[in-house]
């Protein structure tokens, strides 16, 4: 079976067996079908190198439904199925007037996997509205509730990429949004630059969410167009008092403080600077305007674009002495 149509980098890759569930109990039933098969959970694809065919029984993970499932005066708290496309998602929150998704429109991929690397874009992330989520534990097929604290988030990390990796599949996830008072949030540069572009001084949900879709048009390719997984890589977080070493020799390095001993640096500006930005190297290469986005020309394998990937660390290890984690999952 090809998974060619079912990952954003747009890998041709097979999957030895393919199945795709439509509710939790079809999901109960093939995972206890297959309690000794290898398996491998796939959601929007939107986060995942394939390298390779892939020996296993693939799981499309495709239960649809979104619905309000209480509300007060001032906040609503909705409850959307894992196989949801995020995006169509994030309209239907801002088309009802409710806030707090608005920053992350157009991110690519499905409800379901959004808290696994907590997504967050323009300020925001999905901690900040995420009550809690549902989960099959692959094993016993029992059903487990993970509220926002349980699932220790952080900058692209929870609990389902390190304690219960692998363990779980979540099914549905519950987001508590304002229905009035939003806390609109420009404080990303860009924002402020594209609102000003069309004179917008106080804008609504929907103009912020129109900002975000106008900035990420701009610099993220279009996975239908141009096979990508969005940024590659995390940015890296540095102890201070190294950051400040390396500064030292790169006076013009951006950074944000995270903490009192930690600031991040982008690794978009570092790999641009490493003069890799744009290049490419056959059918793969690093996006020509944005450099912490990996492109697949069309005719890319996953190990092509893995050797890139690995070329792009040496090559910003060498230059800054930084070294950059991948942020997709390679499989
Ligand atoms: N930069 C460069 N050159 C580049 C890219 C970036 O110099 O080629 C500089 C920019 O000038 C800017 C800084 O790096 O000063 C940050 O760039 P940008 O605002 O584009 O954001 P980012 O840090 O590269 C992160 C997220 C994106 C998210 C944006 C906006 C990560 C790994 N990525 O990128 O998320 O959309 O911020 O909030 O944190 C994703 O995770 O797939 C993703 C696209």
């Amino acid at each position: 079976f090809s998974l060619k149509n079912y990952n954003t980098f747009g890998i041709e890759a097979k999957a030895r067996q393919f199945v795709a569930v439509h509710s939790v109990e079809e999901l109960k039933r093939v995972l206890s079908a297959n309690k000794n098969e290898k398996k491998i959970i796939l959601g929007g694809g939107s986060n995942m190198l394939l390298t390779k065919d892939i020996d296993a029984l693939v799981i499309h993970i495709d239960l649809k439904g979104k619905k309000v499932i209480k509300e007060d005066d001032d906040f609503v708290w909705v409850e959307s199925q894992a196989g949801e496309v995020w995006h169509d998602f994030v309209l239907y929150t801002i088309d009802n007037n409710f806030g707090g998704l608005e920053n992350m429109s157009l991110i690519p991929g499905n409800v379901g996997t959004t808290p696994v690397q907590n997504i967050g874009a323009y300020g925001a992330e999905i901690k900040n509205t995420f009550v809690s989520c549902e989960a099959m534990n692959i094993t016993t097929q029992e059903i487990k509730t993970f509220n926002n604290a349980e699932c220790n988030f952080g900058y692209r990390e929870s609990i389902f990429k390190n304690e219960v990796k692998d363990q779980y599949i979540i099914t549905s996830v519950i987001f508590k949004l304002t229905k009035r008072n939003h806390k609109i949030n420009t404080s990303y540069g860009d924002i402020l630059t594209e609102l000003s572009k069309n004179n917008i001084t106080e804008p609504t949900l929907k103009d912020v969410s129109n900002a975000v879709i106008a900035i990420r048009k701009s610099k993220l390719p279009d996975p239908k167009e141009l096979g990508n997984s969005g940024s590659f890589f995390k940015n890296p977080i540095l102890l201070k008092s190294d950051f400040e070493k390396i500064q030292q020799k790169f006076p013009e390095m951006k950074y944000y403080e995270v903490s009192e001993t930690e600031v991040k640096v982008p690794a978009g500006w570092l790999i641009e600077q490493a003069g890799l930005k744009g290049k490419r190297f056959g059918e793969a290469g690093v996006h020509k305007n944005q450099a912490l986005v990996l492109v697949n020309y069309g005719n890319a394998t996953g190990q092509e674009i893995l050797s890139v990937s690995k070329e792009v660390q040496k090559t910003v290890f060498e230059t800054f002495g930084i070294h950059i984690e991948a942020e997709v999952n390679i499989i």
